[in-house]
């Protein structure tokens, strides 16, 4: 890592009264200067609880929203304002609005991969680690909507035995791994646990020792004795991971288009880098806005999913 950059990072962090948070996706770089590293669910509780001035939000624009709808009077910032989300680009407000409107006595939950648009449509927002909790926060009986990750949505489907609706959304990482090439690593790795994110698809899933939000994952290889993982989910993650294991063998599940490095990662998250963070740190731009009619129905369901993860 640049040294001087980090350093740099780290002197105007406090002249600005600046936070910086990260999630396990970005560059291992950016997860050392970071205050705070984490999932979707931590990152969206630390930035509803900072008293901070400034957010720096290394991570993808849906988080840095999540973050400025919950702190509208901070300045957020994006080291790259073009760091998006498949999984937040296949849900487009207009039909999205049309689902919504044509059933009208659904409750609607979306995943937080979603724009600030989609948010202020829904009753209740989850992340992969109390998506099964919000669900189930539903009386019996009451339809659902679950939006944008059907992946996701099949497999809480699966854990809550609760039918839902779900939009035909995805992520193009997670649903690039190869499950004939994962079954092929786990006949060269026999029993290692395979842990799995449930963006993943089914199969998958179904195969997974443990299927969790990554901020799960790592605590499965901490807690769990097997001394080999395979790992279905964005490379970025092998960082933490390997800090918090170090004698652990920790191997990436292979995509499907992967003949190289048999890793996946996510090219939105990795256009932040710590050139950018430090120049978005030191001009305080580009921020993130939402527009306050949205915002003001917006936080409405990310709070309810705050108060029922407490
Ligand atoms: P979590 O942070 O909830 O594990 O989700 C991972 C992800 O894909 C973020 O885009
Ligand atoms: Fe979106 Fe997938 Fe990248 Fe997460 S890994 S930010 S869901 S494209």
């Amino acid at each position: 890592m640049s040294v001087d950059l980090a350093k740099d990072i780290a002197l105007l962090k406090r002249k600005k009264n600046a936070i910086i948070l990260a999630h396990y996706y970005q560059v291992s770089e950016i997860q050392e200067v970071a205050d705070y590293v984490g999932d979707s669910l931590g990152l969206s509780q630390k930035a509803a609880e900072t008293n901070k001035d400034i957010i720096v939000f290394a991570g993808v624009h849906f988080m840095a929203e999540t973050a400025k709808i919950l702190n509208p009077n901070k300045n957020v910032l994006l080291p790259d304002l073009l760091a998006g989300c498949s999984l937040a680009d296949s849900c487009p407000p207009s039909a999205f609005q049309k689902l919504v409107e044509t059933h009208p006595n659904h409750v609607v939950i979306t995943y937080i991969n979603c724009s600030a648009e989609i948010k202020a449509m829904s009753d209740l927002v989850c992340t992969s680690s109390n998506a099964e909790q919000i669900v189930n926060s539903i009386p019996e009986g009451v339809p659902i909507i679950f939006a944008p990750d059907k992946n996701l949505g099949k497999y809480i489907q699966k854990k809550t035995g609760r039918e839902m609706l779900l939009w035909d959304g995805s992520c193009i990482v997670h649903e690039a791994f190869s499950f004939d090439k994962l079954l092929k690593l786990y006949q060269k790795h026999p029993g290692s646990k395979i842990i799995a994110h449930p963006e993943s698809e089914s199969h998958i899933l179904e195969t997974a020792n443990y299927v969790g939000s990554t901020a799960g994952m790592i605590d499965y290889v901490k807690k769990n004795p097997s001394e080999k993982f395979i790992v279905a989910t964005e490379a970025g993650i092998l960082h933490k991971m390997k800090e918090q294991v170090p004698h652990t063998l920790l191997i990436p599940a292979p995509a499907e288009e992967d003949n190289t490095c048999a890793c996946s990662e996510c090219a939105f998250m990795k256009m932040n880098t710590l050139q950018k963070l430090y120049d978005c740190l030191l001009n305080e731009t580009p921020q993130i806005e939402v527009r306050e009619t949205i915002r003001k129905k917006a936080i409405l369901p990310i709070e309810r999913m705050l108060e029922l993860s407490k």
